[in-house]
């Protein structure tokens, strides 16, 4: 709760992106991943499709997939399919999700053990004894590495560089600059899945932190800044209000921005100079033919 007050009460007024995925903001997010404005999903997994063959060549065979983050794991279906490893190790905050996608695996892929591990992938957990073998490669799509911010992203790649160990490899999705025109479409979909997603959060805060915020006073804004790279979403006030976070009553005016999401637009030097900083030799990367999403194969030495 603390944080949340201290985010609240500052000048320029900001929650944390996390706030987002309750289950209600997990199916938003799937809904999104429908829409036809957000083209990452389905640019990623046509790009996955069509050179999961090729990514495979470059790197060998590999034992063990892990997958920080793998909600409904998916993506990860394409990998296990073309390439068969192993072992697959989803880590994932919400143990339904992860229980309810690993039963489907290990239906769907017996020749693969797959070991669950329910973490929050920003912090340390201990990882199975089966897989303390080094040489993992770790799969980490959807360019989720856009939503860090530039400080914290370094740091956490560094941690991916870690959890691959000796031998292993880093294979992640980045989403690319293009039109902003497009990315602002991406981000303000017709259907309004990303206005309810992102209005949300105020739900959840609702919700879980006995908070009482007022929805219908708030809209969606999402836009591109080009000096920063990112699409940036808030959320508006409509009109003055004072909202009760615990034990403190936090104003609100009309016309306050709430800052709930960066995703950060990459260009593929600047990310392999990225994978680079983080300890990674990078070894591949992928595009699709419209230059909108880059799939990255690093490896570490
Ligand atoms: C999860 N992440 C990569 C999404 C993105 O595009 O930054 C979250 C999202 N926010 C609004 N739409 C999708």
């Amino acid at each position: 709760l603390a944080p949340v007050q201290q985010s609240l009460s500052r000048e320029t007024p900001s929650l944390h992106p996390k706030f987002f995925y309750d289950e209600a903001g997990s199916s938003l997010f799937d809904a999104i991943t429908r829409t036809p404005e957000y083209y990452p999903t389905r640019t990623e997994v046509a790009l996955l499709q069509r050179y999961a063959g090729d990514i495979h060549d470059r790197l060998g065979q590999p034992h063990t997939i892990a997958e920080p983050g793998a909600g409904g794991c998916e993506k990860v279906r394409l990998l296990l399919d073309a390439w068969a490893p192993d072992h697959y190790m989803p880590l994932e905050i919400s143990r339904q999700c992860l229980l309810g996608a690993s039963r489907k695996l290990a239906q769907d892929f017996p020749a693969v053990q797959i070991s669950a591990v329910c973490a929050d992938y920003c912090q340390a957990f201990t990882m199975p004894q089966s897989l303390s073998q080094p040489g993992r490669v770790v799969f980490f799509p959807g360019s989720t590495i856009g939503n860090f911010e530039p400080r914290e992203r370094l740091d956490f790649l560094r941690g991916l560089h870690g959890l691959a160990g000796p031998g292993g490899a880093l294979l992640i999705g980045a989403d690319l600059q293009k039109d902003p025109a497009r990315l602002d479409a991406a981000y303000n979909d017709r259907a309004g899945h990303t206005a309810a997603f992102n209005l949300n959060a105020l739900t959840h805060l609702n919700d879980s932190l006995g908070c009482q915020f007022d929805i219908t006073g708030f809209r969606h804004l999402a836009f591109y800044n080009a000096d920063h790279e990112r699409i940036e979403m808030h959320l508006e006030c409509l009109q003055d209000q004072q909202v009760t976070v615990g034990d403190r009553v936090i104003s609100l005016t009309a016309g306050t921005r709430i800052h709930t999401e960066n995703s950060y637009k990459f260009t593929v030097e600047g990310f392999s100079a990225l994978l680079t900083r983080a300890g990674f030799q990078p070894a591949g990367c992928w595009v699709d033919d419209d230059n909108l999403f880059s799939l990255h194969l690093a490896l570490v030495m």
